[in-house]
């Protein structure tokens, strides 16, 4: 009596759960992929101001900030090269574009995450945890990445 109850339960779950993995196509993937500018155009136009003005160790040159990034003198992805004065690897160049790109991936750059937090306040910036670093639009570093950004294009498969 018992053994068979217990066969009829298992004998509903299991058609339970195939009809639900065949019927169901899960969810709408939302998932797009990373749009990021050519890394040629990161290497040479943005990354020398991400290195002046984000990437120090105090700021954004650290593994704990959301947006870290590499810089020579700073944080590497080698932690036997912190600190060392030597030019990035294209594989700390591609992480760094890709990393800035994913903080303006899907939205408009001017409401992204990643030029409003260093826009100051006045000039329509969101609060970043030390005060804006851009005073406005026109700001020399805000000028490059939104340059290198405009021209962002899938990252398909390979790295920028
Ligand atoms: C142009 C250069 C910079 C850009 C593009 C930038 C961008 C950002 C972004 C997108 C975030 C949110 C993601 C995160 O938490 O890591 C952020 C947060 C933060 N940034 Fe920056 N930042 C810049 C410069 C700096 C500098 C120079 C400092 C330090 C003096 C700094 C300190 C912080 C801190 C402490 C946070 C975390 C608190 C918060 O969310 O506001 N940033 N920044």
């Amino acid at each position: 009596m018992i053994r068979a109850a217990y066969l009829s339960a298992l004998l509903s779950t299991a058609i339970l759960a195939s009809s639900s993995i065949a019927g169901c196509d899960g969810p709408e993937s939302s998932l797009t992929l990373l749009e990021t500018g050519p890394l040629g155009a990161y290497a040479t136009e943005v990354q020398p101001h991400v290195a002046e003005r984000c990437a120090s160790g105090g700021c954004h040159g650290r593994a704990d900030r959301r947006l870290r990034l590499y810089a020579p003198g700073h944080y590497r992805a080698d932690a036997s090269r912190l600190h060392l004065d030597e030019p990035l690897t294209q594989q700390e160049l591609g992480e760094n574009a890709r990393r800035l790109a994913a903080f303006a991936h899907g939205s408009e750059l001017e409401s992204s995450e990643l030029f409003c937090k260093p826009l100051a306040l006045e000039a329509g910036g969101c609060a970043h945890g030390v005060g804006e670093v851009f005073v406005d639009w026109t700001d020399p570093t805000c000028l490059a990445l939104e340059r290198w950004l405009s021209g962002r294009a899938p990252v398909d498969g390979g790295l920028p």
